[in-house]
């Protein structure tokens, strides 16, 4: 795939992937165009990418997608690249009560979104030589992480429905691609890790997913599984019930200690990545 020269929107550009993705192909020549909830976000990442274009719009919202393609259709008519990448991430109870309008939170950003995104501007990009649509899932996608239960939903919902679409548009001019993150020191995990003194250096830099997103898309890869998502997708297969059973019986044990599920989410992460290296080491 050529990366120079499209016209590329990337929902939730303003940190992590979403920041990382945009510098990355406007440095290659791109045209880039990236979506957020908060203006002032949005205003400090156009002064550190003076090249960008900034939308406000919250891909949750079915009416903001339907302005957000009104506004860059007009505007850049050439856009032939979406980047479905905005997320949300919560550490969550489901023994503690929840407003049903927000339980389902990560499923109306992380599913949702990239499902509406996708109908509305699909019509546009089968009008395009070439278009792509980039899925951002996560390694969680294939293994339940039982402390953030409506994430994971999302993650592996999201992945069902981007397999499912690259056969149905096979026959047209649109490349599907699945961007299969591991841990990252982005933001969505900063506001767990503050909390719990949980090293950030430990999970995978940003820059160096995006590099292997970009590598793949150069090598017209469908699915792409940057560091630990790789290991993750084997041990889904080989011991699926025992990596489950450990995430959760660790996430459970702190938070009996702690009486406190908000604040398990690190170690379980940290716990769930071990686990797989464990078990790899194991096999070798
Ligand atoms: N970091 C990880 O460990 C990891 C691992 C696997 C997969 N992922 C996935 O990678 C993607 C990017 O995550 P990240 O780690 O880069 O997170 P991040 O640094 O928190 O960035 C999230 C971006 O999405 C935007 N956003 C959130 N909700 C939105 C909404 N409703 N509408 C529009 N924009 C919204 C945020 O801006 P506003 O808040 O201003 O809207 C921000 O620009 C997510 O889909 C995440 O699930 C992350």
């Amino acid at each position: 795939m050529d990366l120079h020269n499209n016209t590329i929107l990337i929902t939730g550009g303003t940190s992590g992937f979403g920041l990382e993705f945009a510098s990355r192909l406007l440095a290659l020549g791109n045209t880039v165009i990236i979506t957020g909830r908060n203006t002032q976000k949005l205003q400090e990442t156009q002064q550190q990418l003076p090249a960008v274009h900034t939308i406000q719009s919250d891909v949750s919202k079915a009416e903001d997608i339907v302005a957000l393609y009104d506004q860059v259709t007009r505007q850049f008519p050439a856009l032939n690249m979406i980047i479905n990448n905005a997320g949300e991430m919560r550490k969550l109870s489901l023994n503690q009560p929840h407003e049903l309008s927000d339980i389902t939170r990560e499923v109306e950003i992380n599913l949702m979104g990239p499902i509406r995104m996708v109908q509305q501007f699909l019509p546009h990009l089968k009008t395009k030589p070439k278009a792509v649509i980039l899925n951002v899932t996560s390694g969680i996608a294939f293994m339940p992480f039982p402390i953030s239960p409506i994430y994971s939903a999302s993650k592996s919902g999201l992945r069902a429905y981007t397999q499912a679409l690259r056969v149905q548009l096979i026959k047209t001019s649109i490349k599907v691609i699945e961007l299969v993150a591991p841990g990252s020191s982005t933001p969505l995990n900063d506001k767990f890790i503050e909390e719990d003194g949980f090293n950030a250096k430990t999970l995978m830099a940003p820059e160096k997913i995006v590099d292997a997103a970009i590598q793949g898309m150069k090598n017209d890869k469908d699915e792409i599984y940057p560091g630990l998502a790789g290991l993750m997708r084997v041990m889904s297969r080989v011991a699926p019930k025992l990596m489950l059973s450990q995430a959760g019986k660790i996430g459970r044990l702190r938070c009996m200690v702690r009486s406190k599920v908000e604040s398990c989410w690190p170690l379980a992460y940290a716990s769930n990545r071990l686990i797989t290296i464990h078990y790899l080491e194991s096999f070798q």
